[in-house]
């Protein structure tokens, strides 16, 4: 495996003021929820460029956030096109401000809307061969998630990879041993008071800034109403990914319910 030089500098933060404090805060909350985070995101660009044969040319990071996997993708893949691809319009200009200069280049979409692929270029040099996705699929239903799959499969050539690091318990929906798995990474996030942020007192703090009340509004448009999280099961993420039509589908890393699923279309 790699060294996880490309995911240790996606914690570096460039600017200053309330961006970079909240970027830093971003990452420290991030990490607390998932503490192999940066192990992850290595195995999975590791997986990347072991099945590809080679660097990815264009690679698109689903639900990127302030763009931590994909500026850990560019650092590593520093020929590649990364695009990073997020519904929430406060994340990605934290990104851009944070990390000016990242070479990423961020769009805001929606995943539970058909057509979010509108808002990513993909013609000729840009024709995306590899997709990441990291702790983001928890909020699309298996439904949405199964649609989602189909559009990636659709886009990338045959032999392109897709790999979604995210909370994928074990077995089918009724295990036990899935069950299992998902309350130990549950029991690990951080609460109220254990010293890292919780993900309501992220969002508090942020709230507190009056520079970033516009966006946060944008942001809370842009979602609508929170949707409860959705653990899809492992044997249910391979059926949809088979289904869309992925050929090669596997589990190449896994700490309790934390997971790296791979498949290649
Ligand atoms: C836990 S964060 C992870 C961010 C980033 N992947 C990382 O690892 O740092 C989940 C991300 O998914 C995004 N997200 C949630 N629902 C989405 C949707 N329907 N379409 C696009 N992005 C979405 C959120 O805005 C957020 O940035």
């Amino acid at each position: 495996m790699s060294a996880p030089v490309g995911a240790a500098r996606a914690t570096e933060v460039a600017a200053d003021g309330p961006w970079a404090w909240a970027a830093a805060e971003w990452e420290t909350f991030q990490a607390a929820y998932v503490p192999e985070r940066a192990t992850q995101l290595t195995v999975a660009l590791d997986a990347v460029r072991d099945i590809l044969g080679r660097e990815p040319r264009s690679l698109l990071d689903l639900g990127t956030g302030t763009g931590s996997f994909a500026r850990a993708a560019r650092a590593l893949f520093p020929g590649c096109t990364v695009t990073g691809l997020d519904v929430d319009p406060f994340l990605l200009e934290l990104g851009r401000r944070a990390y000016p200069g990242d070479g990423v280049h961020r769009v805001v979409g929606d995943l539970r809307h058909p057509g979010w692929l509108d808002a990513v270029p993909r013609g000729g040099a840009d024709a995306v061969d590899a997709v990441v996705t990291a702790t983001t699929t928890h909020w699309l239903s298996l439904d949405v998630l199964a649609r989602v799959y189909g559009e990636v499969w659709a886009v990338l050539p045959r032999g392109g990879v897709l790999v979604n690091v995210d909370t994928v318990p074990p077995g089918a929906a009724d295990s036990a041993v899935g069950r299992h798995a998902l309350a130990r990474t549950l029991r690990r996030h951080p609460s109220a008071g254990s010293g890292a942020p919780t993900w309501p007192e992220f969002w508090r703090h942020v709230e507190a800034v009056p520079e970033f009340a516009p966006l946060l509004a944008a942001r809370a448009t842009a979602l609508g109403p929170r949707q409860p999280r959705v653990f899809v099961r492992e044997v249910e993420h391979a059926a949809a990914l088979t289904a869309a039509g992925f050929r090669d589908v596997g589990t190449v890393w896994r700490s309790d319910a934390s997971a790296v699923v791979v498949a290649v279309a």
